[in-house]
């Protein structure tokens, strides 16, 4: 082996580890770290009417990983599928996705969701633990124009919400 290839070896292994103490320390800092959600079992929702779809949809998912819910939901002909994702690996990831898969009514952004004005949407998903589920409620039902905003959270309920149906692991809520 030559000095070179060594030294690339070297440089490969160092940006390898770099890569994932950065990638644990982002998602340790994180209340709810990366885990993605089964996209079949949000598309039987669809397919059984559980969710209703139309041409005004605007769809966020908060906290929106690899942006897999995003996409899924965009393909559907929706008004605008956006994602907001703290991670900047998954927010570069998801927009590489989103211009490899040409969606035009796709926006990914890389921010904190509790940042973000959530006043326009009226389909909103999240797969988060604890606590952020509320507080998160709170801010769609303060930021929210007239019309009536579903909110569906994989798995986790609020503490101070009441869902008006549950199906499948998905919690349903009217704000
Ligand atoms: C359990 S994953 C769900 C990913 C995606 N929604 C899905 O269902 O496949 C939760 C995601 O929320 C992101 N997240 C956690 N807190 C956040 C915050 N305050 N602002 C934006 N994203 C956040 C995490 O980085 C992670 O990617």
């Amino acid at each position: 082996m030559t000095l070179v290839a060594i030294l690339s070896l070297l440089i490969m292994i160092f940006l390898l580890i770099l890569f994932f103490v950065i990638w644990f320390w982002i998602n340790l800092s994180n209340k709810s770290p990366y885990y993605p959600s089964i996209v079949k079992k949000i598309q039987s929702l669809v397919d059984d009417k559980e969710i209703s779809i139309s041409a005004n949809t605007k769809f966020v998912d908060l906290g929106s990983g690899d942006g897999r819910v995003v996409f899924y939901f965009a393909k559907l002909n929706i008004l605008q599928a956006d994602g907001i994702e703290i991670n900047p690996f998954l927010s570069l990831l998801s927009r590489f996705l989103k211009t490899v898969l040409r969606l035009k009514n796709v926006k990914i952004y890389n921010k904190d969701f509790l940042k973000h004005d959530l006043g326009c949407y009226n389909l909103v998903y999240m797969f988060l633990i604890d606590n952020q589920i509320d507080k998160l409620l709170e801010k769609i039902k303060q930021e929210k124009k007239n019309s009536e905003v579903i909110v569906i959270s994989n798995t986790f309920q609020s503490s101070k919400f009441l869902p008006y149906k549950k199906v499948d692991t998905f919690y349903f809520y009217k704000i």
